[in-house]
């Protein structure tokens, strides 16, 4: 298809929020020569560009100036050497469909990040993780195109500086550039990843064992990855059938003092230990503490059953939406004093 730019237009299909947002201008980035029309467009008429992907972690306000441009490169290659498998996706390929269809080719690796909703070219922004792995444990490189210079970069592991939920595209590059592809490497050999609690639990049910060093070889990686979309289709709602970003904040991260003062009120509350000696707590449980798990707002609310997913229940607006971020925030710091960060990344104006 030609490269062609539409204006003002309706974001509605292009997030999972379905926030009905619109783009002054917005164009479909189908191949690298796409990309260079757009980044043409936009310098010719002084417009900002935001690359989008799946759209399934964007909170989109009311109007999106400048150029909008749907990544939907394409393209998934491979090379062997020995028993690792170095795969190559273009951008605009689905996160979901490529986890199945490395399972199909027995390369191994992805299981645990079974049907997370977006695009490839989205997973290394806030480093998509899920049931113990993230995405750095398999990354290899990217490749992205610099939006003010036109140039093609290539970046590794350590030039993201991933984090928890963070890369260097959620701050110090926040929309300078726009990802073509990434390259990831998974192995022909598994590497059975099932310690997660919520994991080995529903392991553990499914097999009627319990998981030790040597019942633990009766999982496979097709049964972490049917277990893992088991649990999140129980827990998480399908953002086709009601409106959502997955994880609308981050579970915070508390030092010794933080945690200590929480478990006096929280005693029972699940403590993972993170880096630097901090303690990583669920934002959920704190959410539900307050009272607020299913709580609802109009045509917004908290998931009944997951109280960190926020949802648009179908003509909620992104203010509407951010009212409930700042009601669920001061609820959480004035009962707790833990702040919680939003996690997905918010575009545009009111
Ligand atoms: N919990 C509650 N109330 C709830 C839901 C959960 O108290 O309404 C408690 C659970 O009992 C459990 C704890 O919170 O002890 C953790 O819950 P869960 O395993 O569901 O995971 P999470 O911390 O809420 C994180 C990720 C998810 C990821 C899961 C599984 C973040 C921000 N979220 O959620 O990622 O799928 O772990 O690994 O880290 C996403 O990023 O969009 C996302 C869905």
């Amino acid at each position: 298809m030609s490269f062609g730019v539409e204006k003002t237009v309706s974001l509605r299909n292009y997030n999972a929020l379905a926030l009905d947002a619109t783009a002054d201008y917005f164009c479909r980035l189908g191949s690298l020569d796409d990309v260079h029309q757009a980044l043409a467009f936009a310098r010719a008429n002084k417009l900002t560009i935001t690359a989008l992907g799946g759209g399934s972690n964007v909170v989109l306000k009311n109007t999106i100036h400048g150029l909008v441009a749907l990544v939907e490169l394409r393209g998934i290659r491979h090379r062997c050497v020995g028993d690792d498998v170095y795969v190559t996706i273009g951008a605009g390929e689905d996160w979901s469909s490529l986890v199945a269809l490395s399972l199909r080719n027995h390369w191994y690796g992805l299981e645990n990040l079974a049907l997370i909703p977006g695009s490839v070219g989205a997973a290394p922004i806030q480093n998509i993780g899920a049931y113990g792995v993230e995405l750095c444990d398999c990354f290899v490189s990217l490749q992205a195109i610099h939006t003010a210079t036109g140039e093609l970069h290539e970046m590794d592991a350590k030039d993201c500086e991933f984090g928890y939920r963070e890369s260097i595209f959620k701050r110090r590059e926040r929309n300078n550039y726009v990802i073509t592809e990434v390259c990831i490497k998974l192995s022909t050999q598994p590497n059975n990843r099932w310690q997660y609690p919520a994991l080995r639990d529903a392991l553990e049910a499914k097999l009627e064992v319990k998981l030790g060093e040597a019942s633990a070889v009766q999982v496979t990686p097709q049964l972490i990855a049917e277990t893992v979309a088991d649990i999140r289709r129980t827990k998480l709602p399908d953002p086709a059938r009601l409106a959502n970003a997955g994880s609308f904040f981050k579970n915070p991260l508390l030092d010794q003092q933080q945690l200590a003062r929480l478990m006096v009120d929280e005693p029972q509350i699940p403590v993972y230990p993170a880096y630097n000696n901090l303690s990583k707590v669920p934002a959920a449980w704190l959410i539900e503490r307050c009272g607020l798990r299913g709580y609802r707002a109009g045509e917004v609310g908290v998931h009944e059953r997951q109280a960190l997913v926020l949802i648009n229940y179908g003509s909620g607006s992104a203010a509407e939406l951010l009212a409930l971020c700042e009601h669920i925030q001061s609820a959480v710091e004035q009962r707790f004093g833990v702040c919680l960060e939003v996690e997905p990344r918010i575009y545009g104006s009111f």
